[in-house]
């Protein structure tokens, strides 16, 4: 990397590779994640320390590419995850204040389930987090269990790309509307039926205690409103872009298109382009069925999660769909190996989930 001489960012060269350091090699030519195997190291004791070895080449690679893939160093369990993340990433998180329910694996307290929603769920692209105020800076998934063939994926996408990729006219409207989020979670204890619902707001914050779930809303900038059935309305406003903080480049860093309701209906419409079988186009229209009853049925304040403008009017649903096609079309997708590791600069780079069924165990980190 050299410096830019205004900014004082570093400048990554990407036509150069940097040729990886003895003990890993790479796998295969593609750029995103760039995928590592052993050449000499082999285990996952022999992976923590070539990471620490060779740390300021793996933080570069990782900014320069956004996410790296570690292949057949066989980690399969939370402690010997935990310690991969570690080498990496020293100091690992373990509060989460996303929208996944999540769950902890035995044998670390910061590796956890990467998502309890059903299988069927398509989790959409999103930087882990945008909406709190210092979201993670690198995240983590290990794959315990690999599920069946052209299923279950955890695609990766550059997020720079799309905001450059993004019409600028396109760009100035969502600038310049501003992005309000509106959350309702559930009360403790209750249960609901509907796809669309969130988990409780007791198991988001990790208490049943108000007061302690309000200072922490007003930590991370959270408009409170508590609801007659116990459930919890939280209102969020965000910026549309954040800055790389180690290349000062701009990256999409917002969750408009996973928080809007037309999300499932929009995730469902290319998910069956992409696997086009029966199954996928019945859920699809399914999709589309519940999400017109959503809006017919409640406001914008009360649907589980939606966005809009700052003044609270509506963004147009095809501006939302401009924005799920420029991430579609830089989307990469790998499929899982048992075994692997899967880290994620989280400043430049989104991931979600393709639909399963069956097996399929990922955990999750993140610093
Ligand atoms: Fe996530």
């Amino acid at each position: 990397m050299s410096t830019t001489g205004h900014l004082d960012l570093p400048v990554i060269d990407r036509a150069t590779p940097a040729p990886v350091p003895a003990g890993c090699r790479a796998l295969g030519e593609g750029d995103l994640p760039l995928v590592l195997g052993p050449a000499g190291v082999d285990s996952g004791p022999g992976l923590v320390s070539w990471l620490l070895r060779n740390s300021d080449w793996v933080q570069a690679r990782l900014v320069e590419h956004g996410a790296l893939l570690f292949r057949d160093f066989n980690i399969t369990d939370a402690v010997g995850f935990e310690a991969v993340a570690r080498a990496v990433a020293p100091r690992l998180g373990k509060e989460y204040l996303g929208t996944s329910p999540r769950e902890p694996l035995q044998g670390s307290d910061y590796i956890f389930s990467a998502s309890e929603l059903p299988a069927h769920f398509p989790i959409a692209q999103h930087a882990e987090m945008t909406f709190v105020a210092n979201p993670p800076g690198r995240l983590f998934f290990c794959c315990f269990e690999q599920p069946g063939e052209d299923s279950g994926e955890t695609p990766v996408t550059d997020l720079r790309r799309v905001w450059r990729e993004l019409d600028e006219d396109l760009k100035a409207r969502l600038v310049d509307g501003g992005l309000r989020i509106v959350r309702n979670y559930c009360g403790p204890g209750v249960k609901s039926r509907s796809p669309f619902q969130l988990k409780g707001w007791d198991e988001m914050f990790g208490t049943t205690d108000r007061v302690a779930v309000e200072a922490k809303c007003r930590e991370q900038g959270f408009d409170v409103t508590w609801l007659d059935d116990n459930g919890l309305r939280l209102v969020s406003t965000q910026a549309i872009t954040r800055d790389h903080p180690e290349t000062g480049e701009a990256a999409w860093h917002n969750h408009l298109q996973v928080f809007h309701l037309s999300s499932a209906a929009g995730e469902y419409r290319r998910i069956f382009r992409m696997r086009p079988t029966l199954r996928n186009f019945a859920v699809w229209q399914f999709a589309r069925l519940l999400t017109v009853l959503q809006g017919l049925t409640r406001s914008s304040e009360e649907q589980a999660m939606h966005c809009t403008r700052l003044d609270g009017s509506e963004i147009p649903t095809r501006d939302v769909e401009a924005v799920r096609d420029a991430i579609w079309r830089n989307m990469k997708v790998t499929p899982w190996r048992r075994g692997d590791v899967l880290v994620i600069d989280n400043h430049s780079t989104s991931h979600g989930r393709l639909p399963y069924s069956g097996p399929r165990q990922i955990a999750a980190a993140w610093s």
